[in-house]
């Protein structure tokens, strides 16, 4: 997107260059003349498929992989029927662990129709040395693996993969993988094809340092590190001057951006420097660490017109107990006086939350703890878990494991209570006049298009296509559940 490198001018007969990101345009033009032979075999372009199924972070790297197969050649297709799939996987919970074995069988079945398909596999789930064993043993079909820290080398892997697939009959050996355990490195400048033209995530700041105890993201992203701020805010510039109205500030704990730069900064200066942008009208940021919101960002917040009226504050439990147990660095009481600070500086902010069902050790009397905190958070929303055990982390040596059934029914009983707040306060907004950036066409009907509110609501309207990316003035009709109707003003 800026400062790309053209592909043109690479000599590929000469020796890899060493520096990065220079390395891997040399591979990217490698890897189109690869693909430029595959047209000439069958006729047509490759199409590959990049399944994301993580977090808005991997989304983000979705996206940087989507840029490269991009530039090298590749048509873009979101069926797996293609010639090269990828999925970027999420190992957060061990069901999501599960459902990359499932469909990788079905991935192998279609390898089979189409021989020269190449299959793989990247993200969080593959820093897991004991998944990366599995593979190698039960599903050996599979092309290309590489992890989290090594994303950038993505290239440089696909071309490897490409020239053993053309070179030889796969054997089991012949699966390209490489994997760091960790790195400080953050290469720049390399491709990207983002999902929406209108907005856009960016990221921040790699890794985490928190060590919650139930966590895999340390173990699997690495250590915490922050892009230096000339980078990011050189990135937010070519964004605007693309076209993006929305971005995304993404980090797995964005408020303690910055510490570890040669000269450090606090994230609420990098939102004021992001703020000066022209053509920036929104900005989001995803995820915060309550032990770390600062008084300078609800400040920052409150003053600004173009931070969004949302905050994600994840509670992941109501007992200080639970909390103490989990390493989260904040109590019950520490997290309601917050709540209390940030809605009396912003009223209309908009709090949603992550919580967790049977940590270990969870009594009745814990779980009742976190059902007070959210009566009185009254969380416009909230993602809620079931603790998933994750091997390596504190948590899942911990005695008192909390059995299935109970923790089902602890469960149900709290999505019923967050649903019934979030319905109860979903219609408040009903009659006012709202700023929504229009995203896309109604996906039932065709008449409307659906936009979000700076606090994140959602509204569907009647307009067209050529209304997405614009930010419109929209009274709010109706409220249905969990959305808005409305119409445009003026
Ligand atoms: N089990 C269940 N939920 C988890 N999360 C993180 N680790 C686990 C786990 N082991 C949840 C937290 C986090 C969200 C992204 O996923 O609530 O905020
Ligand atoms: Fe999943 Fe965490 Fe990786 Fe995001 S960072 S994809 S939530 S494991």
């Amino acid at each position: 997107m800026y400062q790309e490198i053209d592909l043109d001018k690479i000599d590929i007969h000469a020796e890899p260059p060493i520096e990065e990101p220079a390395r891997q345009y040399y591979f990217m033009a490698k890897c189109r003349k690869w693909v430029k032979g595959f047209e000439q075999k069958h006729g047509r372009l490759p199409k590959s498929c990049v399944v994301n199924m993580g977090c808005q972070m991997n989304a983000r790297d979705s996206e940087k992989l989507t840029g490269i197969l991009r530039k090298i050649g590749y048509c873009q297709s979101d069926s797996e029927e293609a010639d090269f799939v990828i999925y970027n996987t999420c190992t957060v919970r061990e069901n999501a662990n599960n459902k990359v074995y499932g469909r990788l069988g079905y991935l192998n079945g279609m390898q089979k129709k189409n021989p020269d398909m190449l299959i793989g596999l990247c993200g969080c789930m593959m820093q897991e040395p004991s998944v990366v064993e599995k593979i190698k043993e039960s599903y050996s079909f599979v092309n290309l693996i590489f992890g989290t820290h090594n994303l950038f080398q993505f290239a440089e892997l696909l071309f490897c993969a490409m020239e053993k697939h053309s070179s030889a009959q796969k054997k089991k050996a012949d699966m390209t993988i490489e994997i760091w355990e960790d790195t400080d490195q953050i290469v720049e400048n390399l491709p990207n094809k983002r999902k929406y033209f209108f907005k856009s995530g960016v990221n921040i700041m790699f890794g985490c340092n928190n060590f919650c105890s139930y966590c895999i993201v340390p173990y699997v992203r690495g250590r915490e590190r922050s892009r230096r701020p000339e980078e990011i805010l050189r990135e937010i510039e070519a964004l605007a001057a693309d076209g993006v109205v929305e971005v995304m500030l993404l980090g797995q704990n964005v408020n303690s951006y910055g510490k570890n730069l040669e000269t450090p900064m606090t994230f609420a200066q990098l939102l004021r420097e992001a703020e000066n942008i022209d053509g920036i009208e929104r900005i989001r940021f995803m995820t915060s660490h309550p032990k770390d919101l600062s008084d300078e960002l609800i400040e920052t917040m409150k003053q600004s017109k173009k931070i969004c009226r949302h905050l994600h504050l994840p509670l992941q439990s109501g007992s200080s107990k639970i909390l103490k147990k989990m390493n989260r660095n904040y109590t019950k009481e520490q997290y309601l006086a917050l709540v209390e600070k940030l809605r009396n500086a912003i009223p209309d902010i908009a709090v949603t939350t992550d919580i967790i069902v049977g940590f270990p050790g969870e009594t009745e009397e814990d779980f009742e703890e976190t059902m007070d905190v959210v009566r009185k958070v009254q969380y416009d929303s909230a993602f809620t878990f079931i603790y998933s055990k994750r091997t390596g982390t504190p948590a899942a040596s911990m005695e008192d494991q909390i059995p299935e059934e109970l923790v089902k029914k602890r469960f149900d009983r709290l999505l019923k209570e967050v649903q019934q707040i979030a319905s109860a306060k979903a219609g408040r907004y009903t009659g006012s006049v709202q700023k929504v950036l229009i995203e896309q066409v109604n996906e039932q009907d065709a008449h409307l298009v659906t936009g979000r509110m700076s606090n994140n609501s959602i509204v569907h309207l009647p307009g067209t296509k050529e209304r997405i990316g614009t930010i419109a003035d929209v009274r709010l009709t109706e409220c249905r559940g969990f959305y808005y109707l409305g119409e445009v003003v003026g």
